[in-house]
Order: C-alpha cells, then sequence, then structure tokens
C-alpha cells in the first residue's frame, strides 16, 4: 500500500496542505522546526489512531483553532479509498471513508504503518511502560479487535485496584478476600490473553530482530528479547497457534496452556496479597510486565552504545515492518523513518537503505540533505514553515535543496524588492532618491535569476 494524497486543514503548523506522495522513496526535507514531524505524525495516526507524541488531541490543533482534519488517499489493492478524521476539541473525533461516517477503528482496516522516529529511542532506554506501549501499540496494529480486550483490562485493573485502596488495612477481614475473588478472576481473564498476544509476538519478533539488526550493522551482537511477566514465574507452559490460524475467531491458547498460566497467575496474586492491601495497588499483571532487550547477553539498557541503541530500537520496528509484511501480503505497511539518518554512521545509512529497498513506499525525514542516501532516487518535498516549498524527483538531495533554497532566497528578494519600490513610490519624492544605491546593489540579483530561467 501507499500514501497517494494528505491534506491537512489547522493541524499543527498547518493551516492547509495539500500533497501528492508516489510510490517508492519519498523525502521530506527542511530545517529544524518546520514541520517534517508533524506531517508524518498525521500520516501515521491513520494507524495507530493516536500521535506517537502526544497522548491528547489538543496540540493537534493548529494554534487559536478547535477543529482540525486530516484526510489521506491510500491505495489498498485495487482501490484507493479517502480516509478522513476530524479532530473536534473536547468532542470525540469523527472519521469518515469516502465521505461515509465509519467507526474510527475501521480507518485501520485500510492503512498500515511502521514509523521509526527519535522518541523510539526510548523503547530500548526508557522505563517499562515504552516496551508495553510498543508491544501494545504492535499487537493492536496486528489485530485492531484487540483494542477492546486491553481497554476491558484497563478497567477491570482500574476496579480492583480502586477496592484495594478502599480496603486499604483490611487484609484478612471476613470476606474481604473474596470481594477481590471477582476482580482476580476477571484480571487473570483477560490478563492472560494480553500475555498470550505478547508471547506470541515476542516469539514472532526475534528472529525477525535478529535479522534486521544483522543487516543494520553487520555484525552479530545477538539481540534477544525475553518477557518478564509478574503473573508468572516462567514455568507456565503454553503453545500459541499456529501463525496462520485466524487469533479473531480462536482462542490462542491450548486449554492445558491457558490453565497452566492461569494457575500461576492466582499464586502469584497470593503472594502478594498483602503487599497488594498495605501499597493499595495491582501489583500482578500485565500492566507490571517488562520486555528485556538484550545484546551478547548485556541488558541494552545501561549496557549498549548510543548507537547500538539506536540500532536495536530501529531493528526492532523493521522486524514489526516484516512481520506486518508477511500477514498483509501482497501489501506491505508504509514505513515512515523520521530524523534516523542523522542519527546512523554513513555504513549504515546505507544498509539500512538496502533494509528497506523493496518496500513499497519508504517515508523520510531530514533536515541535513547531506546525510540522505544518493543511491535511489527520491521524490523529494522541501517544506518551510507549514508550507510545500517545492517538489521534485532527484537522486541528489543535497544539491536539490541547495537549488530550491536559493530560487527561495531570489524570489523573496525579488518580492522585497517590489515592495520597496511600492513603498517609495509613495514616498515624497526627495526620501526615495536616497535609496538609488538600492536599486544598483538589486540589479545583478534579477540578471541571476533570468540567467537562471
Ligand atoms: N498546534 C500547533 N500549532 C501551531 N504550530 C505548532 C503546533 N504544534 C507544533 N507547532 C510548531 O511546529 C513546529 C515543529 O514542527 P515539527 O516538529 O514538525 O518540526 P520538524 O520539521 O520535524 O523539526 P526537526 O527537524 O527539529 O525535527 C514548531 O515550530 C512548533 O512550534
Ligand atoms: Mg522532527
Amino acid at each position: 500500500m501507499h500514501v497517494k494524497h494528505l491534506s491537512l486543514l489547522n493541524f499543527r503548523n498547518y493551516p492547509k496542505l495539500e500533497l501528492d506522495f508516489k510510490a517508492g522513496k519519498v523525502l521530506v526535507l527542511g530545517r529544524n522546526g518546520q514541520g517534517k514531524t508533524n506531517l508524518v505524525e498525521a500520516i501515521a495516526y491513520f494507524d495507530s489512531l493516536s500521535s506517537h507524541r502526544v497522548s491528547s488531541d489538543a496540540p493537534l490543533f493548529l494554534q487559536g483553532n478547535d477543529t482540525a482534519v486530516a484526510r489521506l488517499q491510500v491505495t489498498h489493492q485495487n482501490t484507493s479509498p479517502t480516509l478522513e478524521l476530524e479532530f473536534r476539541s473536547r468532542q470525540a473525533k469523527k472519521a469518515q471513508i469516502n465521505g461515509n461516517p465509519v467507526k474510527l477503528r475501521e480507518l485501520t482496516r485500510w492503512f498500515t504503518a511502521v514509523l521509526f522516529a527519535p522518541e523510539d529511542l526510548q523503547i530500548v532506554r526508557g522505563e517499562p511502560s515504552s516496551r508495553r506501549t510498543f508491544l501494545d501499540g504492535a499487537i493492536v496494529t496486528r489485530n485492531p479487535y484487540f483494542a477492546a480486550v486491553y481497554k476491558e483490562y484497563d478497567r477491570v485493573l482500574k476496579q480492583r485496584t480502586a477496592l484495594l485502596k478502599s480496603l486499604r488495612g483490611a487484609y484478612k477481614q471476613p470476606g474481604v478476600s473474596e470481594t477481590l475473588e471477582f476482580w482476580n478472576q476477571q484480571l487473570i481473564d483477560t490478563g492472560t490473553r494480553i500475555m498470550a498476544e505478547r508471547r506470541l509476538l515476542v516469539d514472532q519478533l526475534q528472529p525477525r530482530l535478529e535479522q534486521a539488526y544483522q543487516k543494520l550493522v553487520a555484525a552479530d551482537h545477538r539481540p534477544q528479547l525475553s518477557l518478564k511477566e509478574s503473573a508468572a514465574t516462567g514455568a507456565a507452559q503454553y503453545l500459541p497457534v499456529a501463525e496462520n490460524v485466524s487469533r479473531e475467531t480462536s482462542p490462542h491458547l491450548t486449554p492445558q496452556s491457558r490453565e497452566n498460566l492461569t494457575a500461576e497467575f492466582i499464586a502469584q496474586l497470593r503472594r502478594s496479597e498483602r503487599k497488594e492491601f498495605e501499597r493499595g495497588m495491582t501489583l500482578v499483571g500485565p500492566h507490571r510486565d517488562d520486555l528485556e532487550i538484550s545484546l551478547n547477553a548485556l541488558p541494552v539498557k545501561g549496557y549498549a552504545s548510543h548507537g547500538e541503541s539506536w540500532s536495536v530500537a530501529l531493528g526492532l520496528k523493521l522486524a514489526f515492518a516484516d512481520l506486518l509484511r508477511d500477514e498483509l501480503a501482497p501489501e506491505d505497511p508504509v514505513l515512515i523513518l523520521d530524523d534516523v539518518f542523522a542519527e546512523l554512521d554513513a555504513a549504515r545509512r546505507a544498509r539500512l537503505m538496502s533494509s528497506v529497498a523493496d518496500y513499497q513506499q519508504v517515508i523520510v525525514t531530514a533536515a541535513v540533505a547531506e546525510d540522505i542516501p544518493t543511491t535511489t532516487e527520491w521524490e523529494i518535498h522541501v517544506i518551510r514553515s507549514g508550507e510545500v516549498l517545492q517538489t521534485g524527483r532527484s537522486s541528489d538531495p543535497a544539491e536539490f535543496f541547495a537549488g530550491v533554497i536559493k530560487n527561495d532566497e531570489m524570489r523573496r528578494k525579488v518580492i522585497q524588492h517590489a515592495v520597496k519600490q511600492d513603498q517609495q513610490s509613495q514616498l515624497p519624492l526627495s526620501q526615495s532618491e536616497d535609496d538609488e544605491e538600492q536599486q544598483v546593489r538589486f540589479e545583478p540579483i534579477l540578471g541571476e535569476r533570468n540567467a537562471a530561467e
């Protein structure tokens, strides 16, 4: 699949944007703070129904506005639907497909993207919650229906925790454990589903991460993923269903493995019951779990270099893109790489390019055109202050960018000059004569422009 067109209205620093995209390699170039990330944030929103930078929609409205619209035309198999999101302050978002109102989740059936952004370094360096967000986001991208399971788990967790808080200090009083029992059951039911889904995902990512990382760094640092689960000691046997079984309709734990996992969950809840009552917190369940990531048997967090950490984070995203590719075949997810080349050395840049060479569409952003490999032809969009300054094709982004900037500077000088002349024509004659020097200085620039044309 690929993005064909993006329209934005009052989104971030874009009052109005209409931009066509072709399949292949797309480069969004512009100096710092011009709107490159804002643009890819809008595109990726259609995949995750959230921003990768902020948890509320308020920062998405162009300053001073309380609505915003993003419209994305994509190719999906033989169709080109137009997906639309209307953001409204303090009200639910609205979604449309080809002008017909639909539920928000419906949008995600038509568009899948994998975004890699500088914030993703947090997956390997940040707190466990960043890794859970990565896993859970990936799970929902694969199975949009699973969002309902997370919602249910959050509801149960809130209720159970509220009950623990209200019974704080009442541990061992008659009837208390029974009251909790109902919520324990609910926590286990939804919790084991999330755990099973995460186990399956991690199993599927592992070989793909090894491959992606090896391709990026050209060395075998043995990247390893392993789940650290608070509700299981690791002894719980599980057998996820085969990858090609519809997980929407069939349970993906065998009855035996579900039983084992449930038994461990119960045992762990029992073990921490006293502590839970003391602290008024639910201490067992997938909301407390972590994904351990190591290189050469050492944790990435605290040990790996900046470049290695960056490569593991990127490798994880590429591994996930590869998994989606298998599931969406013959379609590919759209790969979005925000500001990624600046952090890699020349060799890794070249290897990254060859890793993503055959994706249907790769959208890259960069502030420094010289960072971009010249081994492929790019469709280039130069952005300035929420506007597209110029679009073109080139395999030398630095040269293209320099040309755009030069043209732009000339254009601006011509405009400044015209404004000045206009002002002068309205001044008394004696004052405008003082500015004769300006006129002389400007002449060569006009000459240069004509020569360029
Ligand atoms: N809601 C908003 N309304 C108006 N302007 C906004 C809004 N949100 C962000 N901006 C502006 O958008 C600009 C940042 O855009 P963005 O993050 O896309 O930059 P960028 O081109 O990716 O820069 P960098 O190269 O530094 O990553 C900032 O100037 C910021 O003030
Ligand atoms: Mg940016």
